[in-house]
């Protein structure tokens, strides 16, 4: 499949990892490249720039394929190193950085100048147009369904998707309950031009997480997720467990009153609890709904390959089928 995503990437499939803390390791970064997608490293997770720069040069020894780096710009007042960040992923060779959280504007002079092209994933068309403003070379539109920080919008994929397709001129993904063929025909239908996937990617063999968290998305359901820190408007969709239901308790008691203190207990230093040591009540870890479509944890490249082959098969047999005027060669 060819789309403006494979071109301007150069890969082979349009199938996006996204940076997930804890769990965009060299490993699956790797593995999602050499299946054909975008495998990304997930930059701060390593804490700093020295480890980035480690990361990336252990992902370049088991892939030539191209990876990127997702940089999460947080709204925190002690701010990451991220000048130093951007020199690794420079020095690296790595050509393509994932921006998300706070608008990408201030750090795309650097980024371009090290020749990066940049993908921004954000959740509203308003932040989208002012990414493409600032010059990204591409957006991911995170859907309200995703995993993750869905915003405080609440707009779903099937509005999304088609109000970003009416409004952008750089070529999107879709972000946010993708999990198979259907949802990579379903996005390209809605104008996207391929589809990044986080929580799908964590139920692989080479994801490099404990085997508890695995398990407890193929558990899960579509109902078993929570937003959290709704209040502090920094809200963040998360698989239901007993320390977010402490935490939905808190903010129901403080009501708009709630503040990050309040909460900072629960929430704060979990992410190696959870991802490497499987502790899987330490506090609240991003999960998207689409846990409900997760059955099973193939390799990284058969569940690329199931893909790619079921859009095929989906395209050429389902919706040409569906054509009353059906082109000569489907009959
Ligand atoms: C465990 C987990 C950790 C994540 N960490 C980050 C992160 O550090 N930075 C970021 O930009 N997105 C992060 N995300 C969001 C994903 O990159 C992706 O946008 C999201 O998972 C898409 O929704 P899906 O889970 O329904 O596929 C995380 C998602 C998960 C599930």
């Amino acid at each position: 499949m060819k789309t403006k995503i494979t071109e301007l990437f150069e890969i082979e499939h349009p199938i996006v990892q996204g940076g997930m803390h804890y769990v965009g390791f060299a490993e699956l970064a790797a593995a999602v490249s050499n299946a054909g997608g975008l495998g990304t490293i997930t930059g701060l997770t390593q804490g700093t720039p020295e480890k980035l720069a480690a990361e990336i040069e252990k992902c370049r020894g088991l892939t030539d394929k191209p990876i990127a780096v997702n940089l999460t710009f947080l709204p925190i007042v002690d701010k990451p190193d991220y000048p130093g960040f951007i020199k690794a992923i420079a020095d690296g060779g790595v050509k393509i950085v994932e921006t998300a959280g706070n608008n990408p504007t201030q750090w795309m002079p650097v980024l371009k100048e090290h020749g990066i092209k940049v993908i921004h994933k954000c959740t509203t068309v308003r932040h989208a147009l002012k990414a493409q403003g600032a010059g990204v070379d591409a957006l991911s539109i995170d859907g309200f369904e995703c995993g993750g920080h869905p915003g405080e919008d609440d707009i779903p994929n099937m509005i999304l998707l088609p109000r970003a397709a009416d409004e952008l001129t750089v070529p999107f993904i879709s972000s946010g309950g993708m999990a198979d063929a259907r949802s990579l025909i379903a996005s390209l239908a809605m104008g996207a031009e391929g589809m990044n996937m986080g929580t799908r990617f964590i139920c692989t063999k080479e994801a490099p997480v404990h085997e508890n968290v695995k398990q407890a998305i193929l558990k899960a359901t579509e109902l078993d997720t929570r937003l959290i820190m709704r209040p502090i408007r920094n809200t963040e969709r998360v698989l239901t467990n007993a320390s977010v239901e402490r935490v939905l308790k808190i903010e129901q008691e403080k009501g708009q009153d709630t503040s990050l203190q309040d909460v900072a207990a629960e929430v704060s230093g979990v992410y190696p609890k959870v991802m490497l040591d499987g502790d899987m009540d330490a506090g609240p870890w991003s999960c998207g709904m689409v846990a409900g479509l997760i059955h099973d944890i193939p390799s990284v490249k058969d569940l690329i390959d199931q893909i790619m082959s079921e859009a095929d098969a989906m395209i050429r047999d389902r919706l040409r089928g569906l054509l009353a005027d059906k082109p000569a060669d489907a009959a």
